[in-house]
């Protein structure tokens, strides 16, 4: 099969050109394949993005054959995206801030970031940011969601399309995939060409509706006259 080749690999967009092009593919090209170089190159983008701690608390699976993807597609409500694509990605979002903590913490004491004492802080301090289960499934969320950003825009960097998708069933893939229950499938992401029918844009709501000025609800050209009184 034939590798994707809709634009060459270094397609060196500007971050707004990338930012402004990337769009939620609803139709792929079947057929296409992302190369292993692809794959390699997105993850290494894609690791750059920023968690809490540095914990980097994500992980992906890539399924590309065909026949897994098959078996997906009734746990995905029937979108033939998830077949038509050259594979889908799921990226978990892992619940469990200690898995690397002793080791991450100290590369910042090694790099000069913090000594000793306020490492052994900080090492206390993961229980203080993450108490319970509601506020790991927010570590586990918040920096997986960040990676499939980093990895949609690297993706439409290199001419790749994606679709995030959150329409799946998720025990079922967790099943399929074998998850285990520390991570949540935060969402799947279809990776592939495009062959999408260049629909417009959905309405975005605009910046003076949700930019809030130094309190929920302030005005610009109020909230600091408020504030004084
Ligand atoms: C977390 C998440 C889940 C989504 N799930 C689906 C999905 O299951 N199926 C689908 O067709 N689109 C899905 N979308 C795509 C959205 O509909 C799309 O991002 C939105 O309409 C904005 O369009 P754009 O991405 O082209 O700017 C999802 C998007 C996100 C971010």
């Amino acid at each position: 099969m034939e590798a994707v080749q809709r634009k060459p690999v270094e397609a060196d967009l500007s971050l707004e050109e990338a930012i402004r092009g990337r769009r939620s593919v609803h139709y792929f090209a079947p057929g296409a394949r992302v190369r292993d170089e692809q794959w390699a190159k997105l993850f290494e983008l894609t690791a750059l993005s920023p968690s809490s701690f540095n914990f980097q608390p994500w992980d992906f699976v890539i399924v590309d054959d065909q026949g897994r993807k098959e078996q997906l597609l009734p746990l995905c409500w029937g979108q033939r995206q998830v077949v038509d694509c050259a594979a889908v990605v799921a990226v978990l979002g892992d619940k469990n801030p200690h898995r690397r903590d002793a080791q991450i913490l100290q590369q910042f004491q090694d790099n000069g970031y913090i000594d000793e004492q306020t490492k052994n802080a900080y090492m206390g301090a993961v229980d203080v940011v993450y108490p319970d289960e509601a506020r790991k499934i927010e570590h586990a969320v918040g920096g997986a969601s960040l990676a499939a950003m980093t990895f949609m825009l690297a993706a439409h960097g290199m001419g790749l399309a994606t679709l995030p998708m959150i329409g799946f069933d998720p025990a079922g893939v967790r099943g399929l995939l074998k998850v285990p229950d520390e991570y949540i499938i935060t969402m799947l992401i279809a990776v592939g060409e495009s062959a999408d029918r260049n629909l417009p844009r959905q309405q975005r709501r605009p910046h003076e509706e949700i930019v809030h000025w130094e309190i929920f609800g302030g005005n610009r050209k109020t909230v600091h006259l408020d504030l004084a009184s």
